[in-house]
């Protein structure tokens, strides 16, 4: 098994939020691991623990070639002896990213595919068809979202004391979203889509957590034109923050987490004497050039 510390609960040092009289802190999840850090550790702990428990010998997931859910799987299979296989949404000649050599070095075996095919992975149907050919294989969805990561996530909660009017966080499958939520009763907490058309989680999260406004609530505004694109506002956040905090800050999720953040304080949309909680989420090995 492997064990990690608890992470830090640092102050964010930021003109905009004193302006305003908002105190905002971050929980550094970043450093909980050099490699499985963020909401990684978080949310494939107990999906490892039941894997294991069912005696499965094979981890199989699905990602993009910057994944940093395929990333910390890969190193999980390393680190506890079992085999790992990831569909890539990637044509094989197109360039191997670092995120996918670290992969393929852990062992991982990749499978590359189709946008089509990677469509039809995403199905449940397809995945259960999938596991009866490979009976020993456990298989992880797309961002690792169900149950178990949603419970591993809302273990966060043991490790914050204090109490957070508003947690901010970046959503792709809304698995750590959904566990804050369930976990922070009393914090209204604001997932920002790192990319566009998000809107459809705002139902299918509800599933699991309740109707919107109950205590969460769902940012699209902020994906800057969508799933790893940047622009200009994006980048000065970013700069303008890792000049005065020690943190370093990826673009695809937690940059774009801080520009949400900063457009609702410069709207007004947090209340003076509101203490903000955000939570990093690692990614920082996405952020290596190709
Ligand atoms: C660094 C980082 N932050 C945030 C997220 C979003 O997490 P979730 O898929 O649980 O919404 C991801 C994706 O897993 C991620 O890699």
């Amino acid at each position: 098994m492997i064990e990690l510390n608890h992470s830090p609960t640092q102050v964010v040092k930021w003109s905009l939020a004193e302006q305003k009289s908002v105190n905002v802190d971050i929980k550094r999840d970043d450093l909980l691991h050099p490699v499985i850090s963020g909401n990684k550790w978080r949310k494939l702990k107990y999906l490892i623990s039941d894997a294991q428990e069912k005696g499965c010998s094979e981890l199989i997931s699905m990602g993009g070639n910057w994944s940093n859910h395929l990333h910390a799987l890969a190193y999980v299979g390393k680190a506890l002896n079992l085999r790992t296989r990831g569909f890539v949404r990637a044509h094989p000649n197109q360039a191997i990213t670092p995120t996918l050599e670290d992969c393929q070095r852990w062992g991982m075996r990749l499978q590359f595919c189709s946008r089509q095919e990677y469509a039809a992975l995403r199905q449940d149907n397809h995945w259960s068809r999938f596991s009866e050919q490979s009976p020993d294989s456990y298989w992880l969805s797309e961002g690792g979202f169900g149950q178990l990561a949603i419970r591993g996530v809302e273990d966060i909660a043991q490790e914050v004391d204090e109490h957070y009017d508003y947690i901010f966080v970046g959503c792709g499958s809304g698995a750590t979203l959904c566990g804050l939520s369930k976990t922070f009763n009393h914090s209204h907490v604001v997932g920002v889509a790192a990319f566009s058309g998000a809107d459809y989680l705002q139902e299918s999260l509800g599933k699991h957590i309740g109707p919107r406004d109950s205590n969460w609530s769902l940012d699209t505004q902020h994906h800057c034109g969508g799933f790893a694109k940047r622009n200009a506002d994006l980048d000065e956040v970013i700069s303008s923050l890792e000049l005065t905090n020690s943190f370093k800050l990826d673009p695809v999720y937690n940059g774009k987490t801080f520009l949400a953040l900063q457009s609702w304080l410069a709207l007004g949309k947090i209340p003076s004497g509101s203490k903000v909680l955000v939570i990093h989420t690692g990614g920082l090995q996405g952020t290596r050039s190709p």
